[in-house]
């Protein structure tokens, strides 16, 4: 097959915004747009197993190259059979290419054209990575969507700094896209380009056009999430987005709160990752739909009814918020694995939702009854 046929099928553009719903046909199998990546870093959703991950529904995660490279290394798990046969996860995995883990983990690092060097965040031992060498550990990953080594900057950068940055990851884009329809013809996996440009419309809009001229098979919008204000997010969102073709899937990277999703869809994106739901379980702060709750509370103590009443998961089934309160007071192991799962399944449950409101051509209503309620001001 020509690894860089189309993957990507609308199914339905929203009559009153951006939104739509689609496929993105992979190695593992489909995925439904809009869909949310819950993320496996070291290949493993933590406190989740894959059956709980394929109970939920999900049909993508996500890991990070940067940590699988440090630890196992590539090699290992090329010989276990890929990220699939390692983990035992038979559904697609996306692997970010280790620009932004580099940015926001590493000890030290040196950017030039060639790479970047960089020491460990285990153990400082020295390292170099190129756009070419980061396609060959996704591909020896097995990974269905692997993402081209960028450069990615933090808010508050000036524009030579970022233009610079820029320049670097559009060249990076090239060689990737080379190294990429070089790989083995075993390796079926697809290439995202990733358009950064920091907080500045003319860099963007450089990055975007040399992104399209690329032509990989999906294209993601990089260097949001990175401490702006969430008005600024929106703009750049926003703007962004409306300049990118509509026939390829597009991927927001490292956003996840349902306020920020929501957003996400009305733009016409169509997948999203993020820490925070398992994050966010893990230090006791649970999605319902009435907004965030921190289970610590005192006045969950003995409340005996589940943590989202709407929530249909097996966890809201099953347990109490005041036996949630009890396991988390207690850093029971089993507090982070019920929280995780309730978490993910909220959002899995929202996402189906969506897609359904998207069908209907009711998004922008879905998502305003959704946010008025999820932020404390409905009536
Ligand atoms: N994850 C969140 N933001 C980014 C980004 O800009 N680049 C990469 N590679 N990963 C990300
Ligand atoms: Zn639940």
């Amino acid at each position: 097959m020509n690894k860089n046929s189309s993957i990507f099928r609308i199914n339905h553009a929203d009559s009153g915004s951006r939104a739509r719903t689609g496929f993105i046909d992979l190695p593992h199998g489909t995925v439904q747009t809009p869909a949310f990546m819950p993320v496996g870093t070291n290949a493993t959703v933590k406190a989740m197993t894959k059956d709980w991950l394929d109970e939920i529904g999900f049909e993508i995660i996500l890991a990070n190259t940067y940590h699988l490279y440090l630890r196992p290394g590539s090699k290992l798990i090329r010989d276990a059979g890929g990220l699939h046969g390692f983990s035992g996860w038979k559904k697609n995995f996306l692997t970010d290419s280790g620009g932004f883990q580099v940015f926001s983990l590493s000890s030290f690092r040196k950017i030039t054209r060639e790479g970047v060097k960089f020491r460990s965040h285990i153990d400082g031992s020295s390292h170099f990575l190129t756009p070419e060498s980061v396609v060959g550990l996704q591909a020896d990953f097995n990974s269905d969507i692997q993402m081209q080594l960028d450069v990615c900057t933090g808010f508050g950068t000036e524009w030579k700094k970022a233009k610079e940055a820029l320049v670097i990851t559009t060249d990076w884009a090239k060689r990737a896209k080379k190294a990429w329809l070089e790989t083995p013809d075993e390796y079926q996996g697809k290439l995202f380009s990733i358009v950064q440009g920091n907080f500045y419309q003319d860099l963007r809009k450089e990055s975007i056009d040399s992104v399209i001229d690329l032509d990989t098979p999906g294209i993601a919008i990089g260097g949001l999430s990175v401490g702006e204000p969430p008005e600024v997010y929106r703009d750049f969102l926003a703007s962004t987005s409306e300049l990118l073709p509509d026939d390829k899937p597009r991927y927001v990277m490292g956003i996840g709160t349902p306020d920020y999703i929501l957003d996400a869809v009305l733009n016409g994106i169509d997948i999203f990752d993020c820490v925070l739901p398992t994050r966010n379980a893990r230090n006791g702060s649970f999605f319902t739909r009435d907004g965030i709750i921190a289970i610590k509370k005192e006045r969950f103590a003995r409340d005996f009814g589940p943590i989202d009443p709407e929530c249909s998961c097996r966890v809201c089934r099953e347990y109490s918020r005041a036996y949630m309160r009890h396991l988390y007071k207690n850093d029971e192991i089993l507090s982070s694995m019920l929280a995780s799962y309730h978490n993910l399944a909220f959002l899995h449950q929202m996402m189906k939702e969506i897609r359904l409101a998207i069908q209907e051509n009711r998004f922008v209503q879905y998502r305003s009854s959704f946010l008025s309620r999820f932020s404390g001001d409905s009536v």
